[in-house]
């Protein structure tokens, strides 16, 4: 049996906290890392004062970023109740709790008022929301007139993934809904968004998915308790068939840049 759209996101939720995940992913849950943060958030110009919100902010590292070096101030929202917990306490730790604040929400029903931010940045989590168009219109009522949103994402051609690619797209509890980049701006159209830019970093994926099998293969001699409960053979063999998708072009990563109209 299928599971509902909000088990879909909890599981997603409960996933990513997992602290095996911050040994295999690093700080950031996203391919391209900071630097692909920094440039989305040039993308969307963001200015020294503005108020931004990160949709999914998982552990906190973009908003940290955008404060520190942008000058901004950051609302992250995430559906991860530990997550949000303990990226509120390392804002705390980093003396950026005046200007850094996470709340546990929903990308769906985003708890902030209308029109009150300046720029939302969504990373590699927009394929993860079961109702994307709600998200979209929420991003755009969230934003300010002449706003601008900034979303990366895995894109992929459902068309072309075959069985054992959906498997894995369950497995990581996330890109199984993963869109062509075609729908994503569709959807952010429909939700009275501008597209302006959209550009491949599929490459950033590809070097993801590497770091991914080489973090399991050391992480598999090293033996922490973090990660006693992965069936090593398994997740290298997923790790083999997604490192194809991305070279045969299946599932690549994008940046989509809109405008919401002044
Ligand atoms: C791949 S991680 C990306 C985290 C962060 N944006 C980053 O790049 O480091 C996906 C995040 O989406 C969050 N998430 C999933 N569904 C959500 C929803 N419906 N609303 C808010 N956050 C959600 C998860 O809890 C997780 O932190």
């Amino acid at each position: 049996m299928g599971m509902t759209a909000e088990e879909i996101k909890a599981c997603c939720a409960v996933s990513y906290q997992q602290d095996a995940v911050a040994l295999i992913l690093g700080d950031s849950y996203h391919p391209g890392g900071l630097e692909l943060t920094r440039h989305v958030a040039r993308s969307i110009g963001l200015q020294p004062g503005q108020r931004v919100l990160d949709v999914a902010s998982g552990p906190g590292t973009t908003a940290f970023l955008l404060a520190s070096e942008f000058g901004v101030e950051v609302d992250g929202v995430d559906l991860g109740e530990l997550a949000v917990a303990k990226a509120n306490l390392l804002a705390e730790e980093q003396g950026l709790a005046d200007r850094v604040h996470f709340d546990h929400g929903d990308a769906e029903r985003i708890p902030l008022p209308d029109a009150s931010i300046d720029a939302v940045m969504c990373e590699c989590a927009f394929c993860t929301f079961p109702d994307k168009a709600t998200a979209a219109a929420e991003m755009a009522r969230v934003l300010k007139p002449g706003g601008r949103v900034g979303i990366t994402d895995v894109a992929l051609d459902p068309a072309r993934l075959d069985a054992e690619l959906q498997s894995l797209a369950g497995w990581v509890a996330c890109i199984a809904d993963a869109r062509p980049v075609a729908q994503y701006v569709e959807m952010l159209g429909a939700a009275g968004l501008e597209v302006m830019v959209t550009e491949a970093h599929d490459d950033a994926l590809a070097r993801m998915v590497d770091q991914i099998d080489a973090r399991l293969r050391a992480l598999r001699i090293a033996k922490v308790p973090a990660v006693e409960n992965i069936d090593f053979d398994t997740a290298l063999e997923r790790v083999a068939h997604a490192e194809r998708a991305v070279r045969d072009g299946i599932a690549g990563y994008s940046l989509i840049v809109a405008e919401k109209p002044a």
